[in-house]
């Protein structure tokens, strides 16, 4: 389990619990999703590689980092997708690639209906971006197109997972890292986290 990072910082857990609850409307909903989004990545992106570079400042010259390696941000839609902005304005040269899935109600498998990624890769590091990793079926589907694309390194950054979710993402590929702000304590009998935030998607768009 030391690839599965559940963070203690005191911003995150005050931001997560106004996120979880039940009279919290869309927009701040939203707000959350994103400040969360930038803080988690900020942690899943401590250990990325750099390279010297010098830079001229008006008073001469300085030792200087660049990032080394492209990154990639894979939102899950739909709830993933407001946790991209956030994150792309602190990495601009971030890459956006999305994929599109759906747990099917009855079976609670993930039903694939969007991906747009290019034969080839063009990054070296992708951030998968789902706020709820419940079954984990749609994570584990998300890492096994990435790496079918040529992937080389990987990091799922969530919100709230569920033990089940976590167990089946490490499982399925012990070589991602995976980012949260709180382990849960169940799935219900639909599949749903407990307590968790309840359906994300439709909390951040207003539906359902
Ligand atoms: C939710 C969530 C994850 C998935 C997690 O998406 O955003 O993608 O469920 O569940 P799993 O770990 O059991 O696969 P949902 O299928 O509700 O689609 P939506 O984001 O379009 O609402
Ligand atoms: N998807 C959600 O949005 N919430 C859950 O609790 C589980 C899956």
């Amino acid at each position: 389990m030391e690839r599965v990072h559940v963070s203690n910082h005191p911003l995150i857990l005050h931001k997560l619990s106004l996120l979880r609850d039940a009279n919290t409307k869309p927009k701040k909903f939203r707000e959350l999703v994103r400040e969360l989004a930038i803080l988690l990545a900020y942690e899943a992106t401590a250990d990325l590689a750099l390279e010297s570079v010098d830079v001229i400042t008006p008073m001469g010259e300085a030792r200087g980092h660049t990032l080394k390696e492209k990154i990639g941000l894979v939102p899950i839609l739909r709830a993933g997708l407001g946790m991209v902005e956030g994150i792309w304005e602190m990495m601009p040269g971030a890459e956006a690639w999305h994929i599109g899935l759906y747990r099917d109600e009855r079976t609670l498998r993930p039903v694939e209906y969007y991906n747009k990624l290019p034969v080839d890769p063009t990054v070296q590091v992708c951030l998968i971006l789902d706020p709820m990793l419940a079954t984990g079926g749609s994570a584990v589907a998300t890492v096994d197109i990435l790496k079918k694309w040529g992937a080389q390194r990987i990091k799922f950054v969530g919100i709230i997972a569920a033990p089940e979710g976590i167990k089946a993402l490490t499982e399925a590929h012990p070589d991602v890292d995976i980012h949260v702000a709180a382990v849960d304590d169940h799935l219900n009998e639909i599949g749903y986290i407990v307590p968790g935030l309840g359906d994300a998607g439709d909390r951040q768009f207003g539906t359902g």
